[in-house]
């Protein structure tokens, strides 16, 4: 009996799921042979039961090896059967693999760091700055009359608003950064100053309560309005490409003198008239003007020995120009739709 149990015990370590033909079937049959109410342990069992007393003891042991060994191969081969059953079931091998979705920077961290990059190449660092700001920055350093209608609450979000306090107010653009630079720092000054600003504006598709803003300024000796142009077509032709056109209107702002406007030839219709330029063949892009000597004058700067230029423009209009997007409210809603048009630009 000891060596008919341990050639089973043998049989069992060489047997292989692969010599079955039909796996699933293989190890029920393995099982039936062995562990079945009428198999192999339960006959080698009832001779058990015949033996003399004193065999009893090594041939229970034994018989217990046998028994484990014979449940341990069939616990084995059914976690094989039911992994490949599996593999079969829902996994079509040949299919290409399934990549992780990735993030992607939003189009508008796209485009300020395009612009970013435009201005370095001229040598313009990054200034960045407070977003909740004091009436100084905000305002009276960058020459706004007391009346100015952006020191009312119908156009600017105001953190504090008491008598004889000063204002503070969420930015209402970054021309702030101007009046912190030139505090700080002494001329050759050549920054731009990307960000948040806040206003008190009703959400559409023309208009946002949050939104972005490039802010450039250049402050040196002998800074001349030719000096503001030329990085205007500069600024432009890389922003729009090669062919674009720019042309000056006059305008007014507190803090420049003179101040203008800047459009650009339409990007689309190439300056034919479109519904994007309302059939006018140019696009109105951006603020800028040489620095109010006021202005320097408020921050510590010499005006007469100073002079320089600023340009402030809007980088959701930037965005929309570009890559012709129609509604403002886009950039905040996170529709993925969206989103992901822009997964390829950078
Ligand atoms: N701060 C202006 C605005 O928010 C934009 C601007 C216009 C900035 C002219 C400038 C500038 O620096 O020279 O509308």
């Amino acid at each position: 009996m000891k060596n008919q149990i341990t050639q089973y015990i043998e049989e069992i370590k060489a047997a292989r799921i692969e010599d079955f033909k039909d796996r699933a079937a293989g190890v029920e049959q393995f099982r039936v042979r062995f562990l079945g109410r009428k198999g192999i342990l339960a006959d080698l069992f009832e001779q058990f039961k015949t033996l003399p007393n004193e065999q009893k003891k090594e041939m229970g042991v034994a018989l217990n090896q046998l028994k484990a060994a014979a449940q341990a191969k069939i616990e084995e081969w059914k976690n094989f059967v039911e992994e490949s059953a599996e593999l079969n079931d829902t996994h079509d091998l040949t299919m290409p693999a399934d990549f992780a979705q990735r993030g992607s920077r939003h189009v508008l961290s796209v485009t300020m760091n395009e612009i970013a990059e435009i201005f370095a190449r001229i040598g313009f660092t990054v200034e960045e700055s407070v977003e909740i700001e004091d009436d100084w920055h905000l305002f009276s350093a960058l020459n706004f009359p007391p009346d100015h209608p952006a020191r009312d609450m119908q156009d600017t979000f105001f953190v504090q608003k008491e008598e004889g306090k000063q204002d503070i107010a969420l930015r209402t653009h970054t021309s702030s950064v101007q009046v912190r630079v030139m505090e700080t720092h002494k001329p050759p000054i050549r920054i731009i100053a990307p960000g948040r600003v806040f206003r008190n504006e009703a959400i559409s598709a023309r208009a946002h309560c949050i939104f972005h803003q490039v802010e450039a300024l250049y402050v040196d000796k002998k800074v001349t309005f030719a000096d503001l142009k030329q990085t205007l077509l500069y600024f432009a032709k890389e922003m729009f490409g090669p062919d674009t056109q720019i042309r000056l209107r006059p305008s007014y702002f507190p803090f420049t003198e003179p101040s203008a406007e800047m459009d650009i030839s339409c990007n689309i219709c190439g300056g034919k008239g479109c519904n994007i330029c309302k059939g006018t063949g140019w696009l109105e892009i951006l603020g800028c003007g040489m620095v109010d000597p006021n202005v320097l004058e408020a921050c510590g700067i010499d005006s007469k020995e100073y002079s320089g230029f600023a340009l402030g423009m809007g980088v959701e209009r930037m965005a929309m120009l570009k890559y012709q997007i129609r509604d403002l409210r886009l950039y905040f809603e996170n529709d993925l739709r969206f989103l992901h048009q822009f997964d390829n630009i950078i």
